[in-house]
């Protein structure tokens, strides 16, 4: 019985150390020592190609080693072969902290500060109450309720967009495309927390932004292609939106001369708010892997016609 893992290899000696003092009974193979891929089993992958799962006969689950699985080629993976998302403790909490930080920063003027201080300027801004600000979270699902209970606990007025509705208490719930509108009207700041798929792939665009209060900022912490460049450029050179903070772009790495990263009001973070923590990660994949062995059901599938 043999896993593969084929994914960020400063934390695959992690992975292995668990399975071998968890799992003995298990081959742990770490890439690129894949020993025999015929009989490779279970497959933890961030790239997976196509040539790649053709050359694994004997795999039964492909686990993503991200929360996304927009960077697998589903059409690759035969249908009886499931994928599981990485829904863990480590990655939601380093997106908790992450967007608090972001949120934080912006509240209380950060950007601003920031640009004082290299210029040797005290200039005391406004501290207006947390309550006074709307954050908007788009895409309720384990990341973004994750963030919103924790924004909460600053006081904020919250706000969540879903494709279907999500109740959740002390936020204030929109669903679907008709409940886009009325949803940003009311967001200071949009975090976007959306898996990437073809309803969402662009969706923060030039209607989506006009559609904020003027003022607003945008957080994205999604996927580049979410975005629309050109469009976040012009909302911000009008004055209509007032900052950007960036975890993810289109390509990544951004190329050193594009716009943004001259922009004085878009803050760059390489694709950091969160990743998968082997300690917290490999009892949970090694759990649901237990589960496939004795026949229950996978849990985080991921449901190919939803795309996440
Ligand atoms: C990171 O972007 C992930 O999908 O885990």
């Amino acid at each position: 019985m043999s896993i593969l893992y084929r994914s960020d290899e400063a934390r695959g000696q992690a992975w292995a150390s668990y399975f071998a003092d968890h799992a003995p009974d298990l081959e742990f193979r770490v890439w690129p020592d894949t020993g025999n891929l015929a009989d490779v089993e279970y497959l933890i992958a961030w790239q997976a190609p196509a040539d790649f799962i053709a050359s694994l006969p004997g795999l039964k689950v492909l686990f993503s080693s991200g929360a996304g699985i927009d960077h697998v080629d589903l059409s690759a993976v035969p249908a009886h072969i499931p994928l599981v998302r990485m829904v863990e403790p480590g990655i939601i909490d380093g997106m908790v902290e992450y967007v608090s930080l972001a949120v934080l920063a912006l509240h209380r003027d950060w950007f601003d500060y920031a640009a004082a201080n290299a210029a040797h300027i005290w200039k005391p801004l406004e501290v207006p109450p947390a309550s006074s600000r709307r954050i908007g979270v788009m895409g309720m699902g384990v990341l973004g309720q994750a963030v919103l209970g924790r924004l909460g606990t600053y006081g904020f007025q919250l706000r969540g967009w879903n494709r279907s509705l999500r109740e959740m208490a002390g936020v204030e719930s929109f669903a679907g495309a008709d409940q886009l509108q009325p949803f940003l009207a009311g967001c200071d700041v949009l975090v976007c927390l959306l898996p990437l798929t073809p309803a969402t792939c662009g969706i923060l665009n030039q209607k989506t932004f006009a559609a904020l209060p003027p003022g607003a900022a945008l957080i994205n912490v999604g996927r580049g292609p979410h975005l629309v460049e050109a469009d976040l450029l012009e909302a911000l050179d009008s004055g209509h939106l007032s900052r950007a903070i960036l975890d993810v772009t289109d390509p990544e790495p951004l190329p050193a001369a594009h716009p943004f990263w001259a922009h004085s009001r878009v803050f760059v973070t390489p694709h950091v708010a969160s990743m998968t923590q082997p300690e917290t990660a490999a009892p949970i994949l090694l759990e649901n892997l237990r589960r496939h062995q004795r026949g229950e059901p996978l849990l985080d599938v991921v449901d190919r016609s939803r795309g996440y």
